[in-house]
């Protein structure tokens, strides 16, 4: 039969087995639509019984080739691919294994029948992508599941496995991966019936569920499924394929998808460092942890949860017992314990792989350690000369730091290109993302082992360059600046600034995030630079962190005091507090009442500013890194893409404009004058992706 480059044709005692090839995923592009229509016609022509399809290599299909989406596009559509496996003259069925994901499911269900591996997943995504399921899955998915469980998997975006799949009717049968085509095989043989998609008449059993779902669903993605599953019920496939289609074009062409898709892109991409491969790092067998405070239980935690054994070194045998303790104590706190996915029996195993110590002479054999003490360089060095002479000499070591240089703690070591930085977010074993750092002198293998380490560890990981507070923190100081600025203004309060900020997206206000890191942490850092003494700070620059400084002097420290920014009468609930209205109102400095949409745009400029520099600077390696990090480890909104991809979507010289007023307004703050790489880029008119042009 004949075989196209991307689906391969097989006659297999009169039934047709298409296989498809397209690494890495198997995505659905151009040339696998076209070949899979050309093999259902190959198989009509040669007369086949029936037709099975299936991916090759590790995969069926994951989807639709993601990259076409901002491109023209190329026929045949999905509708027309849909069609051919439904409208076939003989039965069809889908050999999933794998993850078969968005339109690759969507293929699946377009088949008259499903076998499916046991460890295979199934499900449809695309809502992360700001998509809804395009290729009829809004449609066939209810007809197979019912409205409930369509909706909510749509949603959610969440793959289910196959015992779920099989429960709810989304497949027919499921089968050892080795017995898959067979399977698939025997169901067009025995059961020979093409199959129609029945109409759902049912609609929504679970109304609460629903009325908590569309509570929920406040982006345009998740409202367009809901009204798709609404035109799903009651009429025929035709009708709701059609608002399906409309809708998806709708979506299509929305800012959220922009942004979503650009994230699906940068969160891949940030784990390349060019010159250096990740893969071809040194195994990692054991590693070790200095600190058993709350940063290094939680790394330790990162550690076990990746199934690594750990040794974790403590001053002393006491302080090495109570962090054993605490992070034993940390898992049972967990939901995942409570609700029983966390069994004692796989929480014994865990913890078997953790052992303690009071002395670095543990960690002799350990392939990398991290280093997570207090912020202070010279214990940091004292550590790292002590780990110089404890490990092996290919060890990595690593610091735990979010302000110190790497290149001052790798002083303390004879061979400092083993050195380099790794930024955990507390808490560490459950954020996502790691910042790794690379010193002047951190080595390839070093960053190799770190950007590694982090793929195993499951995070999203980024490299910055060494300069202070890296990426994430050093973007979060103007920010951070600008809020404590807009007190000064006329009826502009914490609670104000806060509701803006959150309003737009951000997971937390500035002030509430300030109190659950800790006011005192950024009163340490001002107090080191000279900052918080009026007689040592430079008076020509604008200093508006004298009310935050003024707040730690009053011992509101934060969460942990139980009073900061807000009041916390119950652990973690943050509530407006008038002694801190009456503390700000100290600082108002005349300035006129601003509302909503300044309070956002001087905050978010003077974060997007500081970005460009960070660039300019060469501490990160491409834009979408600044937006990866601050979408993984400081609640910016996912659907606005981070930072830099809000800016492009503002417009880049609409940003310098207003950069441009703010800064004449107040020349006495440096960093809101226009970054030279954003004044540069939006001269020329050019994309973001250009940037390196104009550094
Ligand atoms: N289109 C294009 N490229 C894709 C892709 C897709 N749908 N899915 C994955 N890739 C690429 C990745 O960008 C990556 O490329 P690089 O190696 O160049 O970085 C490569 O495939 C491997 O991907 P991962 O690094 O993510 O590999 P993984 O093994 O960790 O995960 C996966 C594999 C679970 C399939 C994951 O890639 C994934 O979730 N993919 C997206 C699935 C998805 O969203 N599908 C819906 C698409 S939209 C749609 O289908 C619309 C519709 O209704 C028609």
């Amino acid at each position: 039969m004949a075989t196209s480059s991307a689906v391969k044709c097989a006659l297999k005692n009169g039934v047709a087995v298409l296989q498809i090839s397209s690494p890495p995923v198997n995505a659905l592009g151009a040339a696998v639509r076209a070949g899979l229509v050309a093999g259902v016609e190959h198989a009509i022509g040669a007369s086949a019984t029936g037709l099975v399809v299936a991916g090759g290599g590790s995969t069926f299909p994951a989807g639709a080739d993601i990259t076409e989406f901002s491109k023209p596009h190329l026929p045949p559509s999905f509708a027309e691919v849909m069609a051919a496996f439904e409208d076939a003259p003989f039965p069809t069925a889908a050999a999933i294994h794998g993850t078969a994901l968005g339109g690759g499911f969507e293929l699946a269900m377009a088949c008259h029948y499903r076998a499916m591996g046991e460890r295979a997943r199934v499900g449809l995504p695309e809502v992360h992508l700001g998509l809804l399921p395009g290729a009829g899955g809004t449609q066939r998915l209810p007809r197979l599941v019912g409205a409930d469980a369509a909706l909510e998997m749509m949603l959610t975006g969440a793959p289910i496995g196959a015992e779920r799949a099989l429960a709810l009717g989304a497949v027919d049968v499921v089968v050892p991966e080795a017995g898959l085509e067979a399977a698939a095989v025997e169901l067009v043989t025995t059961r020979a019936a093409r199959r129609a998609h029945a109409v759902v008449v049912d609609g929504f059993r679970d109304a609460a569920k629903r009325a908590a779902l569309e509570a929920r669903a406040a982006l345009p993605a998740p409202r367009a499924i809901l009204r798709c599953v609404d035109a799903a019920v009651g009429s025929e496939l035709a009708a709701g394929l059609e608002v399906e289609g409309r809708e998806f074009q709708a979506l299509k062409a929305t800012p959220e998808a922009r942004a979503l898709q650009h994230l699906f892109f940068a969160e891949r991409a940030c784990a390349k460092v060019p010159g250096v491969d990740a893969k071809g790092a040194a195994p990692l067998d054991a590693v070790g942890v200095v600190g058993g405070g709350t940063m290094g239980r939680g790394i330790a935690m990162c550690f076990l949860d990746a199934g690594l054994p750990v040794t974790l070194v403590d001053v002393d045998d006491t302080a090495a017992a109570a962090a054993a303790a605490g992070i034993d104590a940390t898992y049972r706190r967990s939901s995942a314990f409570k609700k029983g996915r966390l069994t004692e029996a796989v929480l014994a195993a865990k913890l078997e792989k953790l052992a303690v110590a009071s002395d670095v002479a543990a960690l002799a054999d350990a392939d990398l350690v991290v280093e997570a003490i207090y912020e202070d360089l010279d214990a940091k060095r004292a550590v790292f000369a002590r780990l110089d002479g404890a490990c092996k000499p290919t060890a990595v070591l690593a610091s735990n730091t979010s302000t110190l240089s790497i290149d001052a703690i790798a002083d303390a070591v004879a061979d400092p290109t083993r050195v380099v930085g790794t930024h955990f977010f507390s808490p560490a074993n459950v954020m996502k993302l790691l910042e790794n750092v690379r010193g002047a002198r951190t080595g390839d293998g070093a960053v190799a082992a770190a950007m590694a380490l982090g793929k195993r560890l499951r995070k999203t990981t980024v490299l910055a360059g060494d300069a202070f507070g890296f990426i994430g923190n050093r973007m979060l100081e103007p920010y951070g600046r600008e809020c404590l600025a807009l007190l000064r203004h006329r009826d502009v309060g914490v609670s104000n600034v806060d509701a803006a900020l959150r309003d737009f997206g951000m997971a937390m206000g500035f002030f509430a995030m300030s109190d659950l890191a800790g006011n005192d942490i950024g009163y340490a850092v001002r107090t080191s630079l000279g900052l918080t003494d009026a007689a040592t700070r430079d008076p020509a620059v604008e200093y508006s962190a004298d009310v935050a400084d003024a707040l730690v002097e009053a011992g509101r420290l934060g969460q942990k005091a139980g009073k900061g920014w807000y009041l916390y009468e119950q652990p973690r609930v943050p509530s407006p507090d008038p002694a801190v209205d009456a503390l700000v109102s100290q600082f108002k400095d005349g300035s006129p009442s601003v509302g909503a949409e300044d309070i956002l745009d001087r905050a978010l400029l003077a974060l997007v500013n500081e970005g460009f520099r960070v660039l300019e600077e060469g501490l990160a390696l491409r834009p979408s890194d600044l937006d990866v990090v601050w979408t993984s480890g400081y609640g910016f909104p996912r659907h606005k893409g981070g930072p830099m991809q809000w800016a492009e979507e503002r417009g880049l010289r609409e940003c310098r404009a207003t950069l441009e007023r703010l800064a004449a307004e107040r020349p006495d703050v440096p960093y809101l004058r226009p970054a030279k790489l954003l004044v540069a880029l939006a001269d020329a008119d050019a994309p973001l992706a250009d940037w390196e042009k104009y550094v």
